[in-house]
């Protein structure tokens, strides 16, 4: 088992596969970067899959795949397979903005994978242009709609901006509620890649929206989850997460990959340690003591705002959020 400094166990592993993506999200990635990590730089999905088998080895249970977009990237189900049948009970997922997930679902569902996220922002193709920098809405959709179809869990995320889709809460929400999808709402956060003029909606302001229609119950936080959940009467639970806060540190369990073998052990920090050497080599040993090391280092928690304030300069394409 992985066991940080502070008692938390670390079962979770999220893994970009590519920080590249085919949407310029207003809030993530507006401008093409200036450069991309070159193609060589990044592990092989064998590579990749030696760091897999060390983790699930040492007791990882849940493994992520993000990006970027990580359907950029070929052969991704056969990425998956290899996890699944190595260890079928892991809760296998992936977050993707869907655009290309209605050729995809099929193969996805059938290597392995389990649950999906995916955002949706809006259900108006001219925001959605908006937000993503092209026409996206439609492929979007029906990429959700056949990711159900097939049976994968769909969870949705939106990051309501204001004059942006502040407007569509309720849309979106209800879309949600209609497919038994569940729906959380991300305050932006602000970090040196995104546009300058987005204003997010903050935690009050999208309760205090919510509640002109519903009635809903807090919930409070749900196991590692940074989502606090509120419920209906009628039992469907919406989720909002704060990234300012840091109450959801206590229960975090995870650490993130990157696609060139950095592993990071929080998403607030620039602090990382590099995999990918140890696994080029085959040294398996070696993965797994840098492995413990970057457990072993997790901070307690974010330092967003405050005083001593502290946020990391890498930017969310490359880590996955
Ligand atoms: N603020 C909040 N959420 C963000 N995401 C990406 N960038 C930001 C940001 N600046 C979220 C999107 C997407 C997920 C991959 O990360 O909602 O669903
Ligand atoms: Fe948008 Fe996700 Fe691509 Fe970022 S990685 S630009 S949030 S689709």
């Amino acid at each position: 088992m992985l066991i940080d400094s502070y008692d938390r166990v670390v079962d979770y592993l999220r893994v970009s596969v590519t920080e590249r993506c085919n949407f310029r999200c207003n809030y993530c990635m507006p401008e093409k970067p200036f450069t991309w990590v070159p193609k060589e730089n990044l592990l092989s999905f064998e590579e990749l899959f030696e760091f897999m088998k060390v983790s699930i080895d040492e007791g990882v249970n849940k493994i992520r795949i993000t990006g970027g977009e990580p359907l950029l990237r070929d052969g991704l189900d056969k990425f998956i397979k290899m996890i699944y049948d190595y260890e079928p009970n892991i809760d296998l997922a992936m977050t993707t903005n869907a655009y290309l997930l209605k050729g995809a679902a099929q193969k996805l569902k059938n290597a392995g994978l389990k649950r999906i996220n995916v955002s949706i922002d809006t259900l108006i193709s001219e925001v959605a242009q908006d937000i993503a920098g092209k026409d996206v809405l439609k492929n979007v959709l029906e990429g959700v709609d056949e990711a159900l179809k097939v049976g994968l869990k769909v969870k949705v995320n939106m990051v309501p901006m204001k004059s942006v889709n502040a407007n569509e809460i309720i849309d979106v929400l209800e879309y949600c509620k209609k497919r038994d999808m569940s729906i959380r709402f991300i305050e932006y956060m602000e970090n040196a890649h995104a546009k300058k003029e987005i204003q997010g909606l903050k935690s009050t302001e999208l309760l205090e929206l919510l509640s002109t229609k519903y009635e809903f119950e807090d919930e409070g936080f749900d196991g590692s989850s940074p989502s606090h959940y509120y419920r209906f009467k009628d039992g469907y639970r919406f989720g909002i997460i704060e990234p300012y806060a840091d109450d959801f540190c206590k229960q975090c369990n995870r650490i993130r990959l990157t696609a060139e073998g950095q592993l990071i052990p929080c998403l607030y920090f620039d602090e990382a340690m590099s995999i990918g050497e140890a696994i080029k080599r085959g040294d398996i040993k070696g993965a797994a003591l840098v492995l413990k090391e970057v457990v072993r280092t997790k901070p307690e928690k974010n330092r967003w705002g405050g005083e001593d304030s502290e946020s990391s300069t890498r930017a969310f394409y490359e880590t996955g959020g």
